[in-house]
């Protein structure tokens, strides 16, 4: 129900009911540690194995890193911004006609995770668009604001070529063909998440988006540039805020690069939270592999005479079972592990 959306109520002074979670599972906000560590890579450097190589390092320890001279312009990213915001700020009726909770609709205002599904809720607005390609679906994109489908096809755009850049550096880093992940993930679909996060009351009590990894290949995170609030896991135990760099895009791997790579390259835990002085938006985009594509690891990563780390699948299938489990549950690649 469209009246469920958080951006269309005033500001609350305590979470409405459904939003709060057991105490075991609390952002614990005071525990987190804030790096200055997270990867910087300036993509414009001339001294491309190097850059390639810290890719490399990059994807094998934090699964996470920030790219600047990424080539997508300043002014861009601000339109970007600029527009997801306003589409937030849009009148209730306006936003209502788009809202649905079906996860398989193609483009579709929402608002926490999987609202059909959880018990509890998130303190998250967003909308979800597919973007590849660009003629098949930006008709049906929200027609307000006016200039919101012009500003997102040319961003999106960039960003998929942008991100089969950034394909071509990983399959370089990881000794195989530039164009060697390209071709295993087929004719990539490309989707969105503009994600809004209201100022919240009890940010100790809720998250903006549970601890998840990514089920696609590879994201390419624009984020406000004041508020911080995503985390990333490290060594399995620390939460660490990424903090939000001006005109920089946060790159992140998905399940299927960690697959691809034979486990060297990591699908890291991430999350979301929120706080109480600002509001918050993030772009999200993300490359995925056609459905029919058949991943597994590259067969030169596996040592002679060892098994693989997993099987084979489909996208198709290891979408499905994503999508049919809760998303803080166990890592979903576990369950696509070689049998002994
Ligand atoms: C996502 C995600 C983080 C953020 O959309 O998958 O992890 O900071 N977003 O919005
Ligand atoms: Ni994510």
């Amino acid at each position: 129900m469209a009246n469920q959306l958080l951006s269309t109520v005033a500001y609350r002074d305590s979470l409405p009911e459904g939003y709060a979670r057991p105490e075991h599972d609390r952002p614990r906000l005071a525990d987190v540690r804030t790096d200055t560590n997270i990867p910087l890579i300036d993509l414009a450097s001339p001294d491309r194995h190097r850059v390639i190589a810290e890719i490399d390092q990059a994807c094998r320890t934090y699964g996470f890193f920030q790219v600047i001279n990424h080539g997508i312009s300043e002014e861009l990213l601000e339109k970007v911004m600029a527009v997801g915001l306003e589409f937030f700020r849009l009148p209730p009726e306006e936003k209502a006609k788009l809202y649905s909770d079906e996860p398989s609709k193609k483009i579709r205002l929402s608002t926490s995770f999987n609202v059909r599904k959880e018990t509890v809720h998130n303190w998250r607005d967003y909308l979800r668009l597919h973007c590849h390609p660009l003629e098949e679906f930006v008709p049906d994109w929200p027609s307000h604001p006016e200039t919101f489908k012009e500003i997102i096809s040319v961003y999106c755009r960039e960003v998929r070529l942008l991100g089969l850049r950034l394909l071509g550096a990983i399959s370089l880093g990881l000794g195989l063909e530039e164009v060697y992940v390209e071709k295993v993930l087929g004719e990539q679909e490309q989707h969105m998440a503009v994600n809004y996060y209201p100022r919240c009351p009890e940010p100790d009590l809720t998250y903006g988006l549970p601890k998840h990894t990514d089920p696609n290949a590879l994201t390419i995170l624009l984020m406000d540039p004041h508020v911080s609030g995503l985390q990333v896991l490290r060594d399995g135990a620390k939460w660490i805020a990424v903090h939000p760099r001006p005109n920089a895009l946060v790159i992140n791997l998905g399940d299927q690069l960690q697959a691809l790579s034979n486990g060297a390259y990591k699908s890291v835990w991430h999350r979301a939270v929120v706080n109480a002085e600002q509001e918050r938006l993030s772009v999200a985009s993300f490359l995925c592999p056609c459905n029919s594509a058949v991943i597994g690891p590259a067969p030169k990563l596996v040592g002679d005479g060892e098994d693989p780390v997993y099987r084979s699948y489909t996208y198709d299938e290891y979408y499905k079972r994503f999508w049919s489990r809760n998303l803080d549950q166990e890592h979903c690649l576990e369950l696509f592990r070689s049998q002994d």
